[in-house]
């Protein structure tokens, strides 16, 4: 079945899109083409274009419906999670972390690729701090720590115990270099002990003739492979310091982290990588204006050459009102000067405004206008759009398009995210993924807990690290400004391999109940209907007490 203005791939305005998504059937026509016999659940249970027209004078959000279950045979561990953005730009899991500089920076990045998803590097840093951020993941060679923490011979244990401490570090091993670079040795775990408190590093350190390395010159194509062999013929050695011919450090490999990437390769869900295997990473943008309020063209393009240059595979044209001459001009111009990158535009909530970005030449745009957990647009400007209405109006403007989307915001748990793939592509995660040990920030302790900075791209603190623009406003920190959104406090969670694992797991489930393979089933399949708040009360452990809460 084909939809009027599908053909050959043009859409309805006649603008070509070169990097329109591979064709795939809107979810609405699956639909029609799939919609069962009259039953008594079909009377209850709505596929989305009988639901969502039927509440339109009602704005819904997650927790406003539930997915009914379908009769399956599929087992939650079967289930496929790659997702297509754009020609160019697969995620094998449809999750992105945040461009905010409370959630992505090349750590994050490179920890949401190798789980296979997509890290969208901030840009409330300075445009050449924002290359090399990006250079970090694509340069990123896995199992290899390029830039490990050091210390320095005169330094004192106790100030290693103390660093130690301040940065929470898990690990207490240090190779040891000189303020040259040079490597003088390595500083072993097992003497960062307070009984050596008194004692300096150049006093306790096992020297340079003892420490095993390899010049990165011999690390050859599979880096990791010649590390492994390292340790399988060094029995008793952890570690393997990377050097050069001056003997300045380049890296190191410890035999932990290379026995996890073994594990790995078995792993359901691939790193995401480009076609000459670096790891793929986004980066946003934003749509800054020059002196005399008029688009910044010369510097925007500017930078996204470099990122372009540095292998960036998608860069995000991120504000808060996407549906904006600024915003569609600077799409409009980046298209034309970069014809294959894949665009990411945003963020809005109307069909008019998936269209118009669609038209400008974005290839996927995000959707969410006052959803997130920071986020106080809808308080302060009194405008946007819950979330399910924004992406349903969105998706259906997209399929004809044939751009994707990308639900952003007021993700809260994987339920969540199984409900907004029935709408959407992929999702992007802020607050989830800020009490990370990836997401940039130290962690603090208050009252025994531990918790790390998240704050809103267009709270106060923020705008003035360089954000302003973002939400329309001068960049001068000294005029007054409306924030719209709020600093905060996220607990410290795991790892972002596993925040992932157990979202991951979640979203298998939701197919599974649904029998969905793979995501364009889930979004075929997926019946709603809209909960009491007494369903939601009931949705959540309620009359026990509790004593874990599944993490
Ligand atoms: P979550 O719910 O994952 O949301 O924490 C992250 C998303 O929120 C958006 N964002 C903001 N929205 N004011 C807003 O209204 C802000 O200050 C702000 N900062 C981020 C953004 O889309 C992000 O991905």
């Amino acid at each position: 079945m084909t939809a009027p203005g599908m053909q050959g791939q043009s859409n309805w305005s006649g603008f070509r899109n070169p990097l329109a998504k591979p064709a795939r059937a809107p979810a609405f026509l699956g639909m029609a083409a799939t919609r069962e016999p009259e039953s008594l659940d079909s009377k209850f249970y709505k596929p989305a274009d009988d639901f969502f027209p039927a509440h339109s004078s009602l704005a819904l959000t997650y927790d406003d419906v539930t997915l009914a279950t379908l009769y399956s045979e599929v087992l939650p561990r079967d289930t496929q999670l790659d997702t297509a953005l754009a020609e160019g730009l697969h995620l094998n899991i449809p999750v992105i972390s945040a461009d905010m500089d409370t959630v992505t920076e090349s750590r994050m990045a490179i920890a949401m690729a190798l789980n296979g998803g997509l890290g969208l590097i901030h840009y409330n840093m300075p445009d050449r701090q924002q290359l090399s951020e990006v250079s970090r993941v694509k340069n990123h060679v896995h199992g290899l720590i390029q830039e490990p923490i050091k210390v320095a011979p005169e330094q004192f244990i106790a100030d290693v115990l103390a660093l130690i401490e301040q940065k929470k570090f898990g690990f207490s091993t240090f190779p040891v270099v000189d303020n040259t670079g040079k490597l003088v040795g390595l500083l072993s775990g097992h003497v960062v002990k307070h009984r050596y408190a008194k004692r300096k590093v150049a006093d306790a350190l096992t020297p340079r003739g003892q420490v095993h390395t390899i010049n990165k010159k011999e690390l050859g194509r599979d880096p990791i492979a010649r590390a492994d062999k390292f340790f399988t013929d060094h029995p008793g050695i952890h570690k393997l310091l990377v050097v050069d011919d001056k003997d300045n450090l380049h890296g190191l490999f410890t035999m932990s982290d290379l026995e996890r990437i073994a594990q790995e390769r078995s792993a359901q869900f691939k790193p995401a990588r480009d076609a000459r295997f670096h790891l793929i990473c986004g980066a946003a943008v934003s749509a800054t204006r020059n002196a005399f309020g008029e688009l910044d063209r010369e510097r925007i393009l500017a930078h996204v050459g470099g990122l372009v240059e540095r292998g960036v595979d998608a860069v995000a044209v991120s504000t808060a009102h996407g549906y904006s001459k600024g915003v569609g001009d600077a799409v409009k111009m980046l298209r034309d000067a970069f014809p294959k990158l894949p665009l990411i535009a945003g963020n809005v909530t109307s069909a008019a405004a998936v269209e118009f970005l669609a038209d400008c030449g974005a290839n996927a745009i995000k959707v969410g206008q006052g959803p997130g957990s920071i986020c106080t647009t809808r308080i302060v400007a009194g405008v946007g759009i819950p979330q399910l209405t924004a992406l349903y109006v969105g998706s259906r403007a997209a399929a004809k398009k044939r751009v994707t989307i990308l639900a952003d915001g007021g993700i809260t748990k994987s339920g969540d995210i199984v409900k907004a793939l029935t709408l959407a592509d992929a999702v992007i995660c802020g607050g989830i993924l800020a009490g990370c040990p990836e997401s940039p920030g130290e962690v603090m302790e208050i009252s025994g807990k531990l918790y790390k900075r998240y704050r809103g791209m267009g709270s106060l603190a923020a705008m003035k690290a360089g954000s302003a623009a973002r939400y329309g406003h001068a960049p001068n920190p000294t005029q007054k400004v409306a924030p719209e959104g709020v600093e905060a406090l996220k607990e410290v969670s795991g790892t972002v391999d596993r925040v992932l694992e157990q979202l991951i797991g979640g979203i298998q489930s939701g197919m599974g109940y649904l029998g969905a393979a793979n995501l364009e089933q889930l979004r075929q399949k997926a019946r709603f209907i809209r909960v009491s708040a007494a369903g939601v009360k009931e949705a959540a452990p309620h009359d026990v007490v509790e004593l874990k809460t599944g993490n």
